[in-house]
């Protein structure tokens, strides 16, 4: 296989292949790429946050974003699409300069982040910050609610620490999870265990693979259920889907 067809396939697929040339490859091919792509990321990201954001500019770019996360940033209550409204202005700047420096992978985004969208890093300040700010709506995508209160404990015992005790996140990069589509949530930790996540840390990866189907779940479904304020809006009410773009 010529190396250009290689590089259209995800390096999980191409290192997933039984041949010895493809897994040399790989280590020629992705490795050094992801380290290139890793330090292209940081100075972009050391740029947007040294950027004094533009509110109107922000608001004009959200257009776009708009078209698949919804016109209140609460993305598809089926998990397609994720709530990116009230996130942390840190947290939504680094999975967009991921998206645009292949660290993190999805055709759809990939193509919304890149420099004919956000033309460099003041855009993504722009539109990170008004991101941010937009009022995060309460409807979001939840589980069958029967793990709910294993959920709880597994989220205590190992991920508050750095989430938050209400999975609130922090500024300075921790996502904030509460209130996130159920089915969203359930796909970023098999995406990260299965390392289509590389900007995730093996550490964090390695945290979440031991879990067996019903403890994502349970997981997952604490943390829909718990609302983005945390903890003060228990939501059992069917969702709504936003309409099809
Ligand atoms: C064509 C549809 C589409 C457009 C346009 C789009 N997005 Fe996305 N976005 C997605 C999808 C789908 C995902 C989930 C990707 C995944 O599953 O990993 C996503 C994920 C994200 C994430 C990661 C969320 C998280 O919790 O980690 C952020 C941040 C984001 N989008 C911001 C934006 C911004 C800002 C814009 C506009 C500049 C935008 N998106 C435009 C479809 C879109
Ligand atoms: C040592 C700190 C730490 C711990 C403990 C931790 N996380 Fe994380 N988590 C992070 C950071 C930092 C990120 C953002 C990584 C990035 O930049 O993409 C993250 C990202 C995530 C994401 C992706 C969010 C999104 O919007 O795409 C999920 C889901 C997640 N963590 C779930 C968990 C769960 C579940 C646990 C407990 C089993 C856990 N984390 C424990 C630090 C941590």
């Amino acid at each position: 296989m010529c190396p250009v067809a290689v590089l259209t396939l995800t390096a999980t697929e191409v290192c997933a292949m039984n041949s010895f040339i493809l897994r040399v490859a790989c280590v020629v091919l992705w490795l050094p790429g992801l380290a290139a792509a890793a330090s292209t990321a940081q100075r972009e990201l050391a740029d947007v946050l040294r950027a004094t954001p533009d509110a109107v500019n922000g608001e004009a770019l959200f257009g776009h974003c708009a078209s698949c996360h919804g016109a209140d940033g609460g993305g598809v209550a089926d998990g397609s699409t994720p709530r990116i409204a009230g996130q942390h202005f840190r947290a939504l700047a680094k999975q967009l300069v991921d998206f645009r420096a292949g660290k993190r992978w999805d055709f759809r985004m990939e193509g919304a982040a890149e420099k004919h969208h956000l033309t460099g890093p003041q855009d993504i300040a722009d539109v990170a910050a008004y991101v941010s700010q937009l009022t995060r709506p309460d409807t979001r995508g939840i589980g069958s609610g029967e793990f709910v209160e294993k959920g709880s404990r597994i989220y205590a015992a190992q991920c508050q620490s750095c989430h938050g005790a209400n999975a609130e996140g922090t500024q300075e990069g921790v996502p904030r999870l509460a209130g996130q589509h159920y089915a969203y949530l359930m796909r970023q930790m098999y995406d990260a265990v299965d390392g289509r996540r590389p900007a995730l840390s093996r550490l964090h990866s390695k945290r979440i693979a031991p879990f067996d189907f019903e403890q994502v779940r349970a997981i997952s479904d604490y943390l829909a259920r718990i609302g983005w304020q945390g903890g003060d809006s228990m939501q059992t009410a069917a969702p709504k889907p936003h309409p099809a773009p």
